[in-house]
């Protein structure tokens, strides 16, 4: 791809827009807006601490992680029965779809809802029956990964996993969310071993609160294939190069950092100097409801207020996804032509 840097700066948006692309750190409770948690809490007959749409949304104004992990839990609360998880996941498929995702590992957390006595088979089933109906509707595949909850223990996270592998062939992976500081990934090192002997994949949250060291000891003690923001790795040099030596994925989520004040603006953000350093980086949704707007809002917001980004780093940072995922190698392959293919045409376009 010889002519990328020629693309006019205005023919950006559209071409962010149009490329193919898979989305691989969007947590699908955090894909709840407002109208969904209102109409599924009069559905379940859940009362909730907000009059409205608009004052909840109002109140989608975060200091960092755990101000948001606080609102984050009580809108899930109105999650109940297996149609609740479809039709949430559903939602999200469509918009994924509208932003030309074509693949999507969606992270979900039964703890949230089995705390509050909703059965897991219930949270996966949905999950489950949305991501067939995405692909045979939408032609969106979407995978299911199993985050534990990093503020409860590991026997909790233990427990989760027993109780979720009568469902084993429902999700490919785990990874570990909530409340990062003073959570480090060590505390679940059994539980993660165990899930590499049955075969799942393992990713984590690491670097997005928490310090570079989070970092290693999700490489090393947990033996993680992805990490999940890392943004906070550019302040450790070595580990910036192990990242780059072992491509070692990073799923970063620029408007998210901005709303939970991990950076103080968009302008301030390290998508670029991570690329720069060779990393395989990549750009996700996290929470869209929560954090101002679904992938491509990301990819569209993020190059306007990076002027160092151009169609080349479109290019790579799609290329990364399909890369990063968990999907099989000739499948990626598939998706790269096709992102070539889309690449061809919008420079054609342009000419
Ligand atoms: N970080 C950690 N845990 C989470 C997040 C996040 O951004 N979103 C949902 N759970
Ligand atoms: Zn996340």
């Amino acid at each position: 791809m010889t002519d990328l840097d020629t693309l006019p700066r205005t023919r950006l948006p559209a071409l962010l827009r149009a490329m193919p692309k898979a989305e691989l750190h969007i947590h699908i409770e955090g894909s709840l807006e407002p109208e969904l948690i209102f109409e599924l809490a009069r559905r379940n007959g859940v009362a909730l601490a907000y009059p409205s749409v608009e004052a909840l949304r109002a109140a989608y104004a975060f200091s960092d992680l755990q101000s948001f992990l606080d609102i984050y839990y009580a809108g899930a609360s109105v999650l109940r029965n297996e149609d609740d998880f479809f039709d949430m996941a559903m939602a999200y498929f469509r918009r994924a779809a509208a932003d030309h995702v074509v693949h999507a590992e969606l992270f979900f957390d039964p703890q949230t809802h089995t705390d509050r006595g909703v059965p897991i088979a219930s949270v996966i089933r949905g999950l489950a029956r949305a991501c067939a109906a995405a692909e045979r509707d939408l032609g969106v595949s979407g995978r299911l990964i199993l985050c534990f909850l990093r503020h409860l223990s590991e026997e909790a996270a233990f427990a989760t996993l027993e109780a979720a592998l009568p469902h084993r062939e429902h999700f490919i992976g785990v990874g570990l969310d909530s409340s990062e500081r003073g959570h480090p990934p060590e505390k679940f090192a059994r539980v993660f071993a165990r899930c590499r002997e049955l075969g799942l994949h393992r990713v984590a949250h690491a670097g997005e609160e928490g310090p570079p060291a989070y970092v290693w000891s999700a490489l090393d003690v947990l033996k993680v294939e992805r990490i999940d923001h890392g943004v906070r790795s550019v302040e450790d040099p070595a580990l910036m190069r192990r990242l780059a030596d072992e491509r070692v994925p990073l799923t970063v989520c620029p408007l998210s950092n901005v709303k939970l004040c991990v950076f103080d603006a968009l302008s301030k953000h390290n998508l670029g100097a991570l690329l720069d350093a060779g990393l395989c980086a990549t750009v996700n949704s996290d929470d869209p409801a929560y954090f101002g707007g679904y992938l491509n809002q990301n990819f569209v917001e993020t190059f306007e207020a990076l002027p160092a980004l151009g169609a080349r780093h479109a290019y790579q940072l799609a290329r990364n996804s399909f890369e990063a995922s968990f999907a099989a190698p000739a499948q990626k392959a598939a998706w790269i032509d096709r992102l070539d293919a889309s690449f061809k045409t919008a420079l054609a376009a342009a000419d």
